[in-house]
């Protein structure tokens, strides 16, 4: 009973990158710099699609919220972490911790739904290009945007609670450079059964349907592709799902690389450095893989950095024939 009282007031000590003391400075300029050009990068794709009316298109849109979203989840834990690198650990008070733990989880189960949905508005596009419009109507997308971000937020809640619950006995040092609910498990004396079942259960679930979501909308839209008399109507269809799709493959991949593990191979040490990976990866690349493979986006792009020499020149009407040209 005494170890109960006392863990509601403990703070937690948090490691972070204190245990590499030689690499503090190269690290602090890395992800730095990291978190920069991630700002800069969502921020452009953000104001790009905001200012370009054509660019108002469900496809669009749901890459602004992918935007968004890493925006949000690297800057839950990128500032923290920085202002505190050169410090010797630091403390966090229970709730601070599982704040920025629920945050977390937002962000990663906001990002699965968005992903499906994402997968499911290029089924449309390439499978069913006529009804487009009516099946991803602005209202839809308003209710799967709305559907998305509402989930998002409810299913870390069962989680959140349950961690509030647990009873933290000697240790309070989290070896992570956030707080992250598989590390708080470690510490913890009293059962974790529930949260590991509920975890298992609702990963999966959740997991599961966003993965199927995707590999079977993948399924109709390869073969949809393959049926394709014209080439130019293939390439088209292909860019604009590849670009989805390395996104997908990077995010899965690294979500997977760091909690689909066996218990055997799972160390913190380990632990804390993949999930770098997803925190940083996605983030980054989403803007340079966007921009990079479409066109119509890249065009867009350079009309934005331009707007204020070119606009309403002979240019627009010209990016207006391109764009229709390229338009799925
Ligand atoms: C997110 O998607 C919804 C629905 O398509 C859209 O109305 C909204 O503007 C998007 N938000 C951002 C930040 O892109």
């Amino acid at each position: 009973m005494k170890e109960d009282n006392l863990s509601a007031f403990e703070d937690f000590f948090i490691v972070g990158f204190s245990d590499l003391p030689k690499l503090q400075v190269p690290l602090f300029a890395a992800f730095s710099l990291i978190y920069l050009m991630t700002l800069v990068g969502n921020l452009l794709i953000m104001i790009t699609i905001y200012s370009n009316s054509h660019l108002h298109t469900p496809m669009y849109f749901f890459i602004g919220n992918l935007s968004f979203i890493d925006i949000c989840g690297i800057t839950i834990i990128f500032p923290l972490m920085l202002s505190r690198i050169f410090q010797n650990g630091t403390h966090m008070s229970l709730a601070e911790c599982l704040v920025q733990a629920y945050c977390v989880m937002v962000m990663i189960s906001t990002e699965f739904l968005l992903l499906s949905v994402m997968a499911y508005d290029r089924y449309v596009a390439i499978c069913n290009p006529l009804r487009y419009m009516t099946i991803m109507s602005k209202a839809v997308c308003m209710r799967w945007a709305a559907g998305i971000w509402v989930l998002g937020f409810v299913t870390p809640v069962p989680h959140t609670v349950l961690v509030s619950k647990l009873t933290f006995c000697e240790s309070h040092t989290v070896n992570h450079f956030f707080c992250e609910v598989p590390s708080l498990m470690k510490l913890s004396c009293s059962s974790t059964y529930a949260i590991e079942t509920l975890s298992y259960i609702l990963g999966a679930v959740e997991l599961m349907m966003s993965f199927l979501l995707i590999i079977i909308s993948y399924i109709n839209i390869v073969s949809s592709i393959l049926k394709m008399k014209s080439k130019g109507g293939r390439t088209k269809a292909f860019s604009t799902s590849a670009s989805h799709l390395i996104v997908v493959i990077l995010f899965y991949g690294s979500i997977c690389s760091t909690y689909v593990r066996p218990t055997s191979s799972y160390s913190m040490q380990n632990n804390k450095l993949l999930s770098l990976l997803y925190i940083v990866i996605t983030p980054l690349f989403n803007p340079v893989i966007y921009s990079l493979k479409n066109a119509e986006f890249k065009m867009a792009l350079r009309k934005t950095k331009n707007s204020g020499q070119i606009a309403g020149t002979k240019t627009d009407s010209n990016i207006a024939k391109v764009v229709r040209k390229i338009d799925i």
